[in-house]
């Protein structure tokens, strides 16, 4: 349970919140590298952290990342030209370069001299990293280094990724993540039908068997480490490792040689969240059917609405639960994806923003908690002038998640640290 006062510093992003300043010593993703496939192509909105932005690859491949509203009389740059350099507002022909200085003034006598004056109301940095447009949208005197994570470092056939966009706060679509106790139980049967890729733990007997696991809940330089316990044979452990980073990103437990997964959150405003969940292989590419089942199966990911980063599941339908086979225990939920099945719990949560003044805690809440803490502190700590240690340093981020068996007398610490590490 928290304060109340504590749950709005948790949860309320809007400019000038002590957590929306947070999240602005990070980069974040906005877009996927896909939304901008070529120099010159067209311009496409941003919505992030209570910001309307508009970004641009220009004819260099650099991306631009803009207030949508143009200096001049705020037309949206959206509608504009995006040629020979920059971004060009199609009302009166104002151009902005990726930078958000004025490069031209074609309408006005004065327009040589006066574009000097004139820039953009907010540019912010942005790059191409891992098919993910990353923006940083902090003071400028302060720019972190880019999170070094494995994925990010693979070629783009060994990897895979998905955007959508969903109603909810972001803290409480994130908890899901580090709360390894509902997997037993949500997401229970129904699960890869086709056998061709392991979704880690959900279809492990361990995890049915035993649904009240050992806690081990570490804070780490990077964020928090959560792992579950579970009694295996008689003389073994599961263990499975969620990583936790800050400010928002989930590394769930993956199996050796299974794809590792990360689910990134990104505040849009309170009650919307962008969701980034990339799947990658460190060593190969992935294969055909892995690549089939992530796109096509609608089980692993949800099937989207044509043209647009909402799920077909979603809350206006239900998430098209079908009651006849949660009923014959085909599936625990009746909902077909295991994303939506995710959503149905999670964006609904009494509201878009849960009130967890009202809620009651129980030991494997464990890991909710402390990641809840470690958002807390940081915030306070940059309410009092204490930058976040994470944003300085993308080397700690190169942790991988463990879903494995080990014997009884080994400490996670000494049999998984070398699968915890990334490599790449
Ligand atoms: S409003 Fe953009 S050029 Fe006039
Ligand atoms: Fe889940």
């Amino acid at each position: 349970m928290l304060s109340t006062e504590d749950n709005s510093l948790l949860t309320r992003v809007s400019k000038g919140t002590a957590m929306n300043n947070l999240f602005r010593r990070f980069w974040l993703p906005v877009l996927l590298a896909a939304e901008l496939p070529t120099p010159d192509c067209p311009p496409v909105r941003v919505r992030v952290l209570d910001e309307e932005l508009v970004a641009f690859r220009d004819t260099n491949g650099r991306v631009g990342l803009l207030d949508q509203r143009c200096p001049h009389r705020h037309a949206n740059l959206f509608w504009g030209r995006n040629e020979d350099g920059g971004l060009r507002c199609v009302y009166h022909g104002w151009k902005f370069d990726v930078t958000g200085r004025c490069v031209d003034i074609p309408n006005a006598i004065e327009g040589e001299s006066f574009k000097e004056k004139i820039h953009a109301f907010a540019a912010y940095p942005a790059v191409d990293n891992g098919g993910l447009i990353w923006a940083y949208l902090g003071p400028p005197e302060l720019e972190p280094q880019l999170p070094h994570f494995d994925f990010a470092h693979v070629a783009d056939n060994q990897r895979f990724v998905r955007k959508m966009l969903l109603p909810g706060n972001y803290l409480q679509i994130m908890e899901g993540d580090v709360d390894s106790s509902h997997v037993s139980f949500l997401h229970h049967a129904g699960v890869a039908p086709k056998g061709v890729m392991k979704i880690a733990g959900a279809a492990s007997p361990y995890m049915v068997l035993n649904r009240q696991p050992h806690w081990e809940i570490e804070n780490t330089d990077y964020g928090v480490r959560l792992a579950a316990r579970r009694d295996a044979e008689p003389d073994t452990y599961y263990w499975r490792v969620n990583q936790w980073c800050m400010p928002s990103y989930a590394i769930i437990a993956a199996e050796a040689e299974a794809l590792i997964h990360i689910n990134i959150r990104v505040p849009v405003s309170d009650t919307e969240t962008m969701y980034f969940r990339l799947w990658w292989h460190p060593e190969r590419p992935l294969t055909e059917l892995e690549v089939d089942e992530l796109e096509s199966g609608g089980v692993i990911m949800p099937d989207m609405i044509p043209g647009t980063f909402l799920t077909a599941e979603n809350m206006r339908n239900d998430y098209l639960i079908d009651r006849s086979k949660q009923g014959s225990g085909a599936s625990y939920t009746g909902i077909k994806s295991i994303s939506a099945q995710d959503f149905a719990v999670q964006e609904d949560q009494g509201g878009p923003i849960m009130d967890r003044s009202l809620e009651h805690l129980v030991s494997s809440d464990a890991a909710i908690i402390a990641v809840r803490k470690r958002l807390l502190d940081a915030t306070k700590a940059l309410a009092d002038g204490v930058e976040p240690p994470e944003a300085a340093d993308g080397d700690l981020y190169r942790v991988r998640s463990l879903d494995t068996i080990l014997p009884r007398d080994v400490p996670l610490a000494v049999g998984g640290r070398d699968l915890m590490t990334a490599r790449v």
